[in-house]
């Protein structure tokens, strides 16, 4: 029998993270709403209970709440942040709204060396990110920590095995945050850490066989892991009734078609069809400058492709893509208010409302680095899984501007060089992505006596977990000046080449 772990959300924007941390220790993990049911969490038979954080605060009215009787389960509960407070109300402890909230790095002082916090010294650098604290812990818990201005950081009742901190371990900010987890999951609850992705792909072999039954599936292939994972994952489960289909749209990077072929026909046969879209996208592209614009006619023009693709099969009922969770939740705006979308992130584009396919996406509750080790599990080959991201609008998000076929040229030659350059770099293998950009701008120069007016080129160079926050690298001088002098003297048209030394946030990691 697996272990379960089960995670309560209550609308945190790390409950992602919270599972995916917890099966990165080796206990499969699931989310659920935090209203769930006594009798539906139970059918779970979780080993740990996580209350994730939240938004919320428990004065307010129509605060999210739990069912007091899974308190009663005898299951081990770790609260996180709101999960404590209302852990500690719920109990009879007493909370209180923070005057000012303290958001950030922090030191907490570790009172008792017991429970979550076994093997600690007597501080812990931590991550905060609250506006109301505990002040009085439920009877029989202990105070396991403070902090100047949070008089409980952390509380306990080993006895019950609840527990609660103020901070959050989930995120690389709390850097003995793992410890804590381990704490929770392996000494106090009693789990053994020995699950694998292979339970995942059961599961989802499984949900994939029972929604589709027996209708027919497009897979849009990227030429990206993800895409590929998704369609590895779905032949497993449906075999030839699913299409997978790769469109040449144009926007792709130089070879990229030869490589997916040779992959798909000797690595790992799948049978996949190359559609020549090119003209098609770059007709409906024509003119189109707007970075939002753009994302929205590639995706629709990807649709039209599928669409015809479906009809030769006899109709297909759904797309299939690889959409991950950091895709999901850029796209998706906090709350549902609009303004907060940040890119209209799909792996193909910017997505119609009218699909006219219903949509499945496997790996949407998985990060980058988790589909990587799914796809060996699968047997992707490793020349396939380890590629870097590549954007399902592909080079449009790196031309700025108008996307033509001249700009694609300078783009596609500048994009292999930075590429040859890149995989001679010692530590290549850091790197999350590295490309270059076509700005919308020319310069002036001067080669050999003549002066030149021509394009610049942008490079980009970050490291990345996940994508969701990313680093600008220092490269050494003599790799950028390499890639920067190679651009300039074998790309016709541009004359100037930069570095981009933003991070993200407050950049994002493409330029569009
Ligand atoms: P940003 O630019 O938002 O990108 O910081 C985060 C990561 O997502 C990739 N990206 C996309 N991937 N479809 C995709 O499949 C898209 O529309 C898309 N837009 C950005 C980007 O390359 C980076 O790895």
């Amino acid at each position: 029998m697996d272990e379960v772990a089960a995670v309560l959300d209550f609308g945190s924007q790390y409950a992602q993270l919270i599972a995916r941390r917890i099966r990165e220790l080796g206990v499969y993990c699931e989310i659920v709403t935090h209203d769930i049911s006594c009798d539906e969490l139970s059918r779970l038979s979780p080993l740990a209970i996580v209350f994730s954080g939240g938004p919320s605060s428990v004065f307010e009215p129509g605060h999210p709440e739990i069912n007091p009787d899974i308190l009663a389960l005898g299951i081990p509960i770790f609260g996180i942040c709101y999960g404590m407070q209302l852990l500690a109300r719920v109990l009879g402890g007493k909370v209180e709204k923070g005057k000012s909230g303290e958001y950030g790095p922090a030191t907490i002082e570790i009172d008792e060396t017991m429970g979550v916090f076994d093997g600690m010294g007597e501080t812990l650098n931590v991550w905060m990110s609250h506006g109301d604290h505990v002040v009085a812990p439920p009877q029989g818990f202990r105070m396991l920590a403070h902090t100047s201005t949070c008089p409980i950081a952390a509380m306990g009742e080993p006895t019950k095995k609840i527990y609660g901190v103020q901070f959050h371990p989930e995120v690389a900010h709390t850097p003995k945050g793992m410890d804590i987890l381990k704490n929770f999951l392996f000494k106090i609850a009693g789990c053994r850490g020995d699950w694998t992705m292979s339970r995942f792909i059961e599961e989802s072999v499984d949900k994939i066989r029972t929604r589709v039954g027996a209708s027919n599936v497009i897979c849009g292939l990227s030429g990206g892991v993800d895409s590929a994972v998704t369609a590895a994952l779905i032949h497993r489960a449906i075999g030839d009734q699913m299409r997978a289909i790769f469109v040449d749209n144009g926007l792709l990077r130089s070879h990229e078609v030869d490589e997916i072929r040779s992959i798909f026909t000797s690595d790992y046969p799948l049978n996949i069809r190359i559609v020549d879209a090119i003209d098609e996208f770059l007709d409906a592209l024509r003119g189109a400058v707007d970075p939002e614009k753009k994302r929205k006619i590639i995706g629709s023009t990807f649709i039209d492709v599928f669409h015809r693709e479906a009809a030769i099969i006899n109709g297909a009922r759904f797309l299939a893509q690889g959409t991950l969770y950091p895709d999901v939740i850029e796209s998706r705006s906090a709350r549902g208010a609009p303004s907060a979308t940040i890119k209209s992130h799909h792996n193909v584009g910017g997505l119609p409302d009218d699909l006219g396919f219903e949509l499945l996406e496997p790996l949407k509750e998985l990060f980058k680095d988790e589909v990587r080790l799914l796809g060996k599990e699968l047997g992707l080959p490793d020349r396939l899984l380890t590629r870097q991201p590549f954007p399902g609008p592909g080079l449009a998000v790196r031309i700025l501007g108008e996307v033509t076929r001249e700009n694609l040229r300078i783009l596609r030659r500048a994009d292999l060089i930075v590429r040859e350059e890149m995989s001679q770099y010692k530590r290549f293998k850091e790197i999350w992505q590295s490309f270059a950009v076509l700005l919308p701008v020319k310069s002036v120069g001067v080669m050999g006596d003549e002066r030149t007016y021509a394009n610049v080129i942008a490079l980009r160079v970050v490291t990345s977990l996940d994508g969701m926050t990313a680093d600008w690298v220092n490269l050494p001088y003599e790799v950028l000046g390499r890639m920067s002098s190679r651009i300039i003297n074998e790309v016709d048209g541009v004359n100037r080449v930069v570095y981009d030394i933003t991070s993200k946030p407050p950049g994002t990691i493409e330029w569009e």
